[in-house]
């Protein structure tokens, strides 16, 4: 799909690797509304992007649905979401301490993998009521794995299954949603100078890209951004989950 003149909503998008893709988006002529935490910087980014920002948390399903309208409202019509709302724990399923608390390991599943089948089936509503382009295109959503779905790391039991279920998800809503023009993949970054991980010495850094075949380096927002506005671009990506990790494959640590 063309860029030019299109809308795209980014949720996570105050930081890191959604906001270097709507800083992408917006660079080649699409217009943006930033969802993400009432306290992150998205009014500020909303601003200079010439966009509108939403305050929500994307684990309240309902305040969630509203911004998602008023997104919606505030730019006519959405053709791209791209989201990255998420994150981790670090538990191991059992320790001394006793198992993997319950209520610890659904957190991480509402954050990750219940929001994003939220948000894509609420876009997805919206994106069928686009007009087609002349390819029978309506719209395009990515949502946000890691390379933990595939290769989880020790204490990872959790968010490994939260990205599994999500790269699980992503083919059978390309196929839920096929017959609207609707495209849905999901990325699978390695380590990204993004979030958590952002600024880390040097060293450690090289300690945890050692198994990359090349570069030996964390990925940069825009190496995401680069992905997603291809998926975008390219009406033949549907249905899949795209690594972008320089070869990199997780050991067990
Ligand atoms: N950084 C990595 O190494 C890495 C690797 C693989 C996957 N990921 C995934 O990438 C995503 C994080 O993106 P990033 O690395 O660009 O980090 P980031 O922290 O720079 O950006 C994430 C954005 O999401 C927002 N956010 C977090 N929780 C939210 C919530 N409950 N509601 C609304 N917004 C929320 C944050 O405020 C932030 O602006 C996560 O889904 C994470 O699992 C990250």
């Amino acid at each position: 799909m063309e860029i030019k003149k299109h809308n795209g909503i980014f949720v996570g998008g105050a930081s890191g690797m959604a906001l270097a893709t709507a800083e992408l988006f917006r660079e080649k002529g699409g217009n943006v509304a930033i969802l993400d935490l009432p306290k992150s910087a998205g009014a500020a980014v909303a601003e200079r992007l010439g966009g509108t920002f939403h305050p929500c948390n994307v684990m309240d399903y309902a305040a969630t649905e509203k911004a998602i309208d008023e997104a919606v409202q505030a730019l006519g019509s959405v053709h791209f979401c791209c989201n990255t709302a998420g994150g981790g724990l670090a538990k191991r399923t059992l320790t001394r301490e006793g198992p993997h608390p319950l209520e610890e390991f659904q957190r991480v599943i509402d954050l990750n993998l219940i929001s994003a089948f939220n948000i894509s089936r609420l876009i997805s509503a919206k994106m069928a009521q686009n007009e087609p382009n002349e390819d029978g295109e309506r719209g395009c959503i990515i949502n946000t794995a890691s390379i933990a779905a595939f290769e989880g790391q020790i204490g990872q039991v959790a968010y490994a299954a939260a990205k599994a279920g999500i790269a699980g998800m992503t083919f059978v809503m390309a196929r839920d949603l096929g017959s609207m023009g609707i495209r849905t993949n999901a990325i699978a970054p390695s380590l990204f100078d993004t979030g958590l991980t952002s600024g880390i010495p040097e060293e450690f850094a090289l300690a945890l890209t050692k198994d990359a075949a090349f570069p030996k380096k964390m990925g940069k927002p825009i190496h995401y951004a680069i992905q997603a506005i291809s998926i975008y671009e390219n009406a033949m990506m549907n249905g899949g989950t795209i690594r972008v990790d320089a070869g990199q494959r997780f050991g067990p640590k």
